[in-house]
């Protein structure tokens, strides 16, 4: 067993565990951070990602261990109270979601993409998502989520 530190939606943790242990395990099984899906297990789909360190990372392709000191923001660290985050809000309100597997992991994809490119477009936001797959094929109205929380977050007007 190996003793790391992670810091998970802003609460630090102290644990020990098996060097073998993925993150997106340790995420949902150890700390109940079931927000955080698993779709694939092989690092295909997308759905368990989340920000580490600020970036987004396929949890299921990273270990427990290699998150040791690091700083994990999940779908479930978003929201401030009752507040929607503004790509939640997005997402909810241009229909960016069917069944919603998907959708934690495109959020936090999401955001990572805008920290590079504060105002997508169409054709950046299919590129910067495409590690993300989406079963029931919403494609159209994710790409519009996007577009959307980019504007909410930052007081713009989407640009056609
Ligand atoms: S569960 Fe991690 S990429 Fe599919
Ligand atoms: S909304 Fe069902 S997988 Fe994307």
């Amino acid at each position: 067993m190996t003793r790391i530190t992670v810091t998970v939606d802003g609460v630090a943790y102290e644990e020990e565990v098996e060097p073998r242990l993925l993150l997106v395990h340790f995420l949902r099984d150890r700390l109940g951070k079931v927000g955080t899906p698993i779709g694939c297990d092989t690092s295909n789909c997308g759905a368990c990602t989340v920000l580490l360190d600020g970036r987004s990372a396929k949890s299921c392709a990273v270990l427990a261990v290699q998150a040791d000191g690091g700083d994990v923001l999940t779908i479930e660290g978003l929201a401030d109270g009752d507040t929607w985050h503004p790509m939640q809000r997005a997402f909810h309100e241009e229909h960016g979601l069917q069944c919603g597997y998907c959708t934690p992991g495109m959020i936090m994809a999401a955001l990572d993409l805008l920290k590079d490119d504060p105002d997508p477009s169409e054709e950046a936001i299919r590129s910067g998502l495409e590690g993300n797959l989406c079963r029931c094929t919403g494609y159209t109205n994710i790409v519009r989520s996007v577009r959307r929380g980019a504007r909410d977050m930052s007081g713009r007007e989407v640009t056609p």
